[in-house]
């Protein structure tokens, strides 16, 4: 298994050369069926296994008003904030949610006049969580806003340093209360498995009828329960789940981390006045004093879905804007009002970037090679496609895994996952085409299904305490639910759509990407019959004047975050730029730019944004694995953090 990837465990000194190829497959989560209704969300790696020496539970935490750090995990860490879970409920009364909340410490304490603030994340989904994106992703945040050199060889006064705190929104992960859709995690697993083996969306002739019926099955049941409240006069959390009230939970964050540094400034000014006498200008508690009343702001870095919840927060409290870094864009008018382009028009653009890769690296490098230039590459992937259409591969049991049948819907799922991220996609998806379309042989991508799979069984004190007791439900595996509990309240226009109307922007959707049409379309329908309406929801679309303009970074092809998003979300935002990086894929985590990240850490630290027009080159080309990255410059430590943010990864075993 893979390590938190710690980079000092993890630096060698050939890695620039060679990091990127083996650097593969971190996407094995990614693979069970359901997985890929995932919406907006950044390349996320699989889950790490933390060598704690006391394995931390988050329910030795009490929930408090207050930030109430505990060390937690490998030098972090967490504390629980108890917000309301209806901000406007004027009794005071209600239901609560607990907002699990963790704490990358920043390399110089808090109380230090280099500390720059605490730079809040999400990773995307929606349903994502933040607290997973601090382990495996947050010293590789950490180390690009951060000043180039350590603190200790840190030379000027205005260097800045930050924490960086990840949070699971409501209804994700850690946060409490959590729901299910199912009594245990046995059902779950079956009903996922059934849905796999059903097949996705554009499958086979009758693909719309099953998995409408599928959806409306999952989605009718548990929407009722989470509308329903547990008492009468009590909220329901299915209306409490949506954008908004997680972007007040933000600014919440942002006010409690003030409260709590201010403490923490108290306790330091009085050690020093014992130690050093009394300083008359009390400068630890005036830098650190809690600025009541607005002066709080926030620090953001959201990718992809995380976008949306930075834009909202945006709307909601422009004047509370220190710095917002929205990387890999999302139209916000499409996503809440059904109103602009589609997500994927650039996806198929993607793919035949694939195929000039491909044509460029030779037989060598990318095993789909065939001669006669892009153009037969294209035909001979298409043709795999349409034979798997009409027959499955069937692969034969071996000694680690049982018999499978490889199907056409897990070849889109290695697609999608080559647009999402083609540096290490690209290279996954030639071998497994390859394999099926000049051998037959399908069992690479069967091992690679099975890894995706996690076996669920009750746990003994489930079967003692009966289905839908808290002790039959794992939070942790509730991503996707999650993910349609959020969605489906914040773009309504999803959740009426009969049949044959489906049908028609299924259709349409095909028309903008052959590749992913059929994938995006699944997510849209994954909001059938999930009827629950939001307690607080935008007035209008998002945009504003914020006290500190924002930067958005996308990639020039993105499969669902297109360029234009971004183009369009700066035009809602006055004042804002756009930094373009030359790369395909979703995110500036798909592809390293040091030349994007300088961009980023110098916004982090002056606040000052690149020149509008901006465009970045990446670092390499997937399938060609020369990079060139100096070595000896101190962009070594970034390039070491990009390789972490991006592809925290093990290799593949076949690889
Ligand atoms: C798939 O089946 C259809 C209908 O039987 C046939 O027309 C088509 O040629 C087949 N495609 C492939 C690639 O075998
Ligand atoms: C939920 O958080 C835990 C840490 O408390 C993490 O190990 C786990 O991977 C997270 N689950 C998901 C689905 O991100
Ligand atoms: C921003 O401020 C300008 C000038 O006051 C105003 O004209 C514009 O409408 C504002 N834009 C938004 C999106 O609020």
């Amino acid at each position: 298994m893979g390590s938190l990837n710690d980079p000092e465990r993890t630096r060698s000194s050939d890695r620039r050369s060679t990091s990127w190829r083996p650097v593969a497959l971190v996407l094995i989560v990614l693979v069970a069926w359901w997985h890929i209704s995932r919406v907006y969300t950044s390349p996320i790696p699989e889950r790490p296994s933390l060598e704690t020496e006391t394995p931390f539970t988050w329910a030795e935490l009490t929930a408090a008003p207050t930030l109430e750090y505990k060390p937690c995990f490998n030098g972090y860490q967490c504390a629980r904030l108890d917000v309301p879970m209806d901000y406007h409920r004027a009794d005071g009364l209600g239901r609560r949610v607990a907002i699990a909340i963790i704490r990358l410490p920043a390399e110089v304490p808090v109380t230090d006049p280099r500390y720059g603030g605490a730079v809040l994340i999400n990773p995307g989904g929606p349903g994502g969580s933040g607290v997973f994106q601090a382990l495996v992703a947050g010293r590789g945040l950490q180390k690009i806003v951060d000043a180039e050199l350590d603190p200790g060889h840190s030379t000027t006064e205005t260097d800045r340093y930050f924490d960086i705190i990840g949070f699971d929104p409501r209804g994700v992960n850690n946060t409490t209360p959590g729901f299910s859709c199912f009594p245990n995690t046995f059902a779950q697993r079956n009903w996922e498995l059934q849905a796999e083996a059903d097949g996705m969306l554009g499958s086979s002739r009758d693909s719309l009828k099953r998995n409408w019926q599928r959806t409306r099955a999952l989605n009718v049941g548990c929407a009722r329960s989470l509308s329903t409240p547990p008492e009468a006069g009590a909220e329901a959390l299915g209306e409490h789940m949506n954008t908004p009230p997680v972007a007040r939970d933000m600014l919440e964050i942002v006010e409690r981390h003030a409260q709590w540094r201010e403490r923490q400034g108290q306790v330091e000014q009085q050690r020093s006045d014992q130690r050093n006498g009394h300083d008359p200008a009390q400068s630890i508690i005036q830098r650190t004093r809690w600025r009541r009343g607005g002066g709080e702001k926030l620090l953001y870095w959201g990718r992809s879905y995380g976008t949306v919840l930075g834009a909202t927060f945006a709307s909601m409290f422009p004047d509370r804007i220190s710095r917002m870094v929205l990387d890999g864009v999302v139209n916000t008018d499409k996503y809440y009002l059904d109103e602009g382009h589609n997500a994927i028009v650039d996806a198929d653009a993607i793919f035949d970037q694939f195929t000039l890769y491909c044509d460029r690296a030779g037989p060598d490098k990318c095993p789909l090679y065939t001669p006669g230039g892009r153009d037969a590459i294209a035909a001979a992937y298409r043709r795999l496609e349409a034979e798997l259409y009409n027959a499955s591969v069937a692969v034969p049991a071996s000694s680690t895994r049982g018999p499978e049948v490889v199907t056409w819907t897990d070849l889109k799922i290695v697609l999608r996952i080559s647009l999402y991220q083609p540096m290490i996609g690209f290279p996954l998806l030639a071998q497994l085409a390859s394999d099926l379309l000049h051998r037959g042989d399908g069992s690479a991508l069967a091992d690679f299904k099975h890894r995706g799979r996690t076996p669920t069984c009750p746990t003994t004190e489930c079967l003692r305490t009966g289905p839908w007791s808290a002790e039959c439900q794992a939070p942790e595996q509730n991503e996707l639910y999650a993910s349609s509990a959020i969605l489906c309240t914040d773009a309504i226009y999803m959740q009426g759509r009969d049949e044959l109307s489906f049908a028609k922007a299924w259709a349409a959707m095909k028309r903008d990407s052959a590749m992913l049409g059929d994938y995006w379309s699944s997510i849209e329908l994954g909001c059938a019959g999930w009827e629950v309406t939001p307690r607080w929801t935008l007035p209008g679309p998002c945009g504003g004047n914020t006290s500190h303009p924002l930067l958005l970074v996308s990639m020039r092809l993105d499969p669902v975050t297109p360029m234009r998003s971004a183009r369009k979300m700066s035009s809602n935002f006055p004042g804002s730029v756009v930094l373009e990086q030359d790369s395909e894929g979703h995110t500036t985590a798909a592809a390293p730019s040091l030349c994007t990240t300088s961009f980023i850490r110098h916004y982090f630290q002056t606040g000052e944004l690149p020149p509008p027009g901006t465009t970045c080159a990446g670092d390499l080309e997937p399938m060609l694995e020369s990079g060139h990255v100096d070595t000896r410059s101190p962009a070594e430590k970034t390039w070491d953090a990009l390789t972490e943010v991006g592809l925290p990864g093990r290799r593949l075993p076949w690889h």
